[in-house]
């Protein structure tokens, strides 16, 4: 963090207060706050966070004018280029690229970890067949905190580390099982010959009475969905995990509180809602009157997979995901989908028409991730879930680093209070 003398001089009530500031190493300064009510007595009001640093982190730098997302510094496009999601699973969570040796050592404590504890196959079969994956994937995390009772001390480092490997590793076979078990057929165990993507989609997809043979120009897609949404700093799931991991709850049950934060369509559901919404859309020819639907302030109906809270320019996810959707239909044979003429010329009109243009709204992520999800063979349900196992490595690098921050307190923000001030409690018969 770079040395800012500078302060804030703050005058309310008669008072006169001076805050220090502080400078990160890319980004706006900030106004430390800490000590305004102790001195003054007042409280900042700030619903959604839209103006405060809730932590100092290292991890992840997104400048949403520039339309920039680094990962340790590195942009994602050079990463989502030249490198490969289990490679940034390792800069998320120790800071530097690996070397070969560091590189080769990570794989296999992941992979040697992917297979889930026997017993927890009870907890699949206790939910209903038509729960969505993500009401699976809340409870079956949660519960982990039940088996890996020898991860769950948090004052341990080495413990945090065994917890860290063990949900990024685990992670895909519950996506997968969820899955699997929503449609009838047996789990497929995790395969160690395979890549981190290609076993993934083996699990989803192999039966036991036939050879499934992964296509790599596929894995590759999967990989690219992954590491496109593997951090994304402190936006409202990850918030969420650090808000539960500062009481000093345990790191499973701290992502699962993750998991169901990120459900909300406004969020990590957006994936499915799009995908519904361009399906609903259907052709070209209504695109017009779904545009004047998103216009309207007295209709609830938003343009879902477009708008982000820090991204104003472009979401940098959002082009490599189109390019990715492109390649994935192509080697599929389905570039005449109707579903990607949708979406291709919605996103035309919206990025023309004055009112997404002056209130600075794009396609983000999700626009295209459900396309290629789609087009792999996953039903709209699972497209959340694979958002949540892609997003564990941001949760999990995050929490770590809370745990280890002197300064973190437990997270307790205050209100601004609008109900009754007090009063004398009546009986019922005078009320
Ligand atoms: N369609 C139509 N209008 C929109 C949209 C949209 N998708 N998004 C925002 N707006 C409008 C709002 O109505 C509001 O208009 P107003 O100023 O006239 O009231 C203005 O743009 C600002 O919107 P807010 O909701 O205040 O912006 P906020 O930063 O709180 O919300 C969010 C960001 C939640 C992403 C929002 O844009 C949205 O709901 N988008 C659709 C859901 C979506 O795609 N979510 C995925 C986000 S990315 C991710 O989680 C991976």
């Amino acid at each position: 963090m770079a040395e800012n003398t500078s302060k804030a001089t703050l005058s309310f009530n008669g008072k006169t207060l001076e805050l220090p500031m502080q400078s990160p190493t890319v980004g706006p300064d900030v106004i430390d706050i800490r000590k305004l009510y102790a001195d003054g007595d007042v409280f900042t009001f700030d619903p959604g966070f839209t103006s405060t640093a809730s932590c100092q982190s290292s991890i992840t730098y997104i400048d949403g004018d520039l339309g920039e997302l680094l990962h340790r510094g590195y942009p994602i496009d050079e990463l989502a280029d030249k490198s490969h999601y289990l490679e940034v699973c390792y800069l998320l969570l120790y800071g530097e690229l690996p070397t070969a040796a560091q590189l080769e050592d990570f794989e296999t404590r992941v992979t040697r970890h992917t297979m889930l504890h026997e017993q927890m196959q009870y907890f699949f079969r206790g939910f209903r067949r038509d729960a969505h994956p993500m009401a699976i994937m809340v409870g079956v995390v949660g519960a982990m905190s039940a088996f890996y009772h020898d991860s769950t001390d948090i004052s341990d480092p080495w413990q945090r580390e065994v917890a860290a490997i063990r949900m990024i590793a685990k992670m895909p076979t519950i996506a997968a099982w969820a899955y699997k078990y929503s449609i009838g057929q047996p789990f497929v165990y995790p395969r160690n010959n395979l890549d981190y993507a290609a076993n993934f989609l083996h699990m989803c997809f192999a039966v036991p009475s036939e050879e499934y043979v992964v296509d790599p120009i596929l894995a590759k897609a999967m990989d690219r969905i992954m590491m496109l949404h593997a951090d994304h700093e402190q936006n409202a799931s990850t918030s969420t995990v650090r808000l539960a991991g500062s009481s000093g709850a345990n790191p499973f049950a701290s992502i699962a509180a993750g998991i169901a934060c990120l459900w909300g369509p406004a969020h990590g559901g957006a994936n499915q809602a799009c995908l519904e919404m361009l399906r609903q859309i259907g052709t070209v020819d209504n695109i017009p009157e779904y545009i004047k639907r998103a216009k309207d302030k007295d209709d609830p109906f938003r343009l879902m997979g477009f708008g982000h809270r820090v991204y104003k320019n472009f979401d940098p996810r959002a082009k490599v995901m189109k390019e990715s959707a492109d390649e994935v239909l192509n080697l599929l044979g389905i570039e005449d989908n109707e579903t990607l003429k949708v979406a291709k010329e919605l996103e035309r009109i919206a990025l023309e028409d004055e009112f997404f243009v002056e209130k600075k709204l794009y396609p983000n992520v999700d626009f295209y991730s459900g396309i290629i999800l789609e087009a792999m063979g996953f039903p709209t349900s699972m497209f959340t879930p694979i958002f949540a196992l892609s997003r564990t490595v941001g949760w999990i690098s995050q929490w770590k680093e809370m745990i280890g921050d002197p300064q973190q307190k437990i997270g307790r923000p205050r209100q601004l209070y609008t109900g009754a001030p007090r009063r004398s409690y009546s009986e019922v018969e005078d009320r």
